[in-house]
């Protein structure tokens, strides 16, 4: 019950404060999409900007992209997402609910992960015989079979009449990193890169999951960020373990604690992979670890099926042992809304101030912050202190996102920025306009300190990013 309540709590302060908000409201929602408010657009970008930095900003040997959504129906038929990319789906015959076959064999500590369909039916067989399947819904236990279902987002392209045609059919990228490899013939031809080196995208992805709940966890468009690493295949177990490394490095680098994560190896594989372990995130919310980024060690199915279905030579050749092979690839893959979840569910606090005063306060690593610093008078009819309070404003957004705030008593202005995460707020008051100094109170420990006006920039430099 615990957990749901978590969830609750982390859903409803999203909606309140401006973060994400559920899809088409107004027209009564559309199930598993989300829109990212004013504050989550921000934190948003934060997390995605604090990936690419060190992806691709701090390294020498990764070079961004952003390739298109759209592609060449081919692409996928290539990469095997067309006859294979699906879930086992099985239906209530009464409610008519779309259920998940593998998650529902899971709940009975059986492992259908990428089984095949026989093996999976001949276990929902021998539940069935014991009264034991169940729609997860309505409790009904005339469920169907398991059936084969495609996740793949089929969309049309071309002229109005011809339009719904099979020959128009074009695929919503399932993942991004199809682009990479069908561009990674013009990376190596434009840019200086050698072997190895890795291609790093972030963009929207789409997948029609059968069931898509607990919030923004699992969506059916989200947002990806993955970064291919081509290499010979003779040093693929050592960069293997060093992109485990780094990943694991970078989630303790933004205030995930060890204990909060685990590495879970996959027994049975994907079609394209040789190798894969998930980053799990032990989530109060969702009530324990969950999946949110995989690394995978995917030979050289990629670019050797694209270079046979589209006819053109993607091997490399090595100028220093002359050795020409097709590159062998292990990825990072990551949901960005996965990543916001993880951090909402780490940061969202609930701490006694004093008896039967609680305040809720998201601790997210300050240089994820949406807003950085919030800037009030302490009394919004008192013009002088307006207009010192809007030169500071002015003058630190300049650096930072800042938010002026002269809503309300100070009191009420600390309870809503401690629930967008601020972590700094900066009152001016009468003492300000004699002495040039302000009040800074921080988020966490709530301590406040006069910091002289001139001082503030300096204060506040290397506790952000710029
Ligand atoms: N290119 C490899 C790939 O796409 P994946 O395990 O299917 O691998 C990688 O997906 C990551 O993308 C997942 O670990 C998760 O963070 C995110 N992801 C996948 N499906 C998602 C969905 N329906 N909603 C939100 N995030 C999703």
């Amino acid at each position: 019950m615990a957990e749901i309540n978590q969830m609750e709590k982390l859903v409803s302060l999203c909606k309140r404060r401006g973060f994400v908000f559920p899809s088409s409201e107004i027209y009564g929602g559309f199930a598993a999409i989300y829109d990212y408010g004013h504050y989550g657009t921000l934190l948003k970008n934060n997390i995605r900007d604090a990936w690419w930095k060190h992806m691709v900003q701090y390294r020498d040997d990764v070079v961004g992209l952003d390739s298109a959504i759209f592609m060449h129906p081919k692409t996928w038929v290539a990469s095997g997402h067309v006859d294979s990319f699906d879930d086992p789906q099985i239906d209530c015959k009464k409610c008519k609910a779309r259920m998940r076959a593998d998650h529902i064999l899971e709940v009975f500590g059986i492992n259908a992960d990428k089984q095949p369909l026989e093996f999976i039916n001949a276990e929902i067989k021998k539940l069935k015989e014991l009264g034991k399947l169940k729609c997860q819904a309505c409790g009904s236990t005339d469920v169907t079979e398991a059936k084969r279902f495609s996740l793949m987002v089929k969309s049309n392209l071309g002229s109005p009449t011809d339009a719904l045609s099979e020959e128009n059919v074009v695929y919503l990228r399932p993942e991004t990193c199809g682009g990479i490899y069908l561009e990674y013939k013009n990376t190596v031809d434009s840019t200086r890169v050698k072997l190895p080196f890795g291609i790093a995208q972030i963009g929207k992805a789409f997948r029609n999951e059968i069931v898509a709940r607990q919030f923004i966890f699992r969506t059916r468009e989200f947002e990806q960020m993955e970064m291919q690493y081509f290499l010979h295949p003779s040093i693929m177990k050592e960069k293997y373990e060093m992109w485990k490394k780094l990943r694991w490095d970078w989630y303790l680098e933004y205030g995930i604690a060890g204990e909060n994560i685990q590495w879970h190896q996959h027994e049975k594989l994907a079609h394209y992979a040789s190798e894969a372990y998930d980053v799990e995130y032990d989530f109060k919310s969702l009530g324990g670890f969950k999946e949110i980024e995989g690394v995978h060690a995917r030979g050289n199915w990629d670019l050797s099926q694209h270079a046979k279905f589209s006819g053109v030579d993607l091997s490399y050749l090595d100028e220093k042992t002359g050795e020409r092979f097709v590159p062998h690839i292990m990825e990072t893959s990551v949901g960005l809304g996965r990543l916001f979840l993880m951090f909402l569910d780490k940061a969202y606090t609930e701490e006694e101030i004093k008896e039967g005063e609680v305040r809720t306060v998201l601790k997210l690593d300050k240089r994820l912050a949406p807003i950085k610093v919030a800037i009030f008078p302490l009394m919004k009819n008192k013009p002088e202190l307006v207009s010192k309070a809007r030169e500071i404003f002015d003058g630190l957004k300049m650096r930072w996102m800042c938010e002026f705030d002269d809503n309300g008593n100070v009191g009420k202005r600390y309870r809503r920025q401690d629930e967008i995460g601020t972590p700094y707020c900066v009152t001016v008051d009468f003492d300000s306009l004699e002495d040039g100094a302000v009040t800074v109170r921080d988020r966490d420990t709530m301590r406040q300190e006069r910091i002289g006006i001139e001082k503030l920039e300096s204060f506040f430099s290397g506790k952000f990013y710029n």
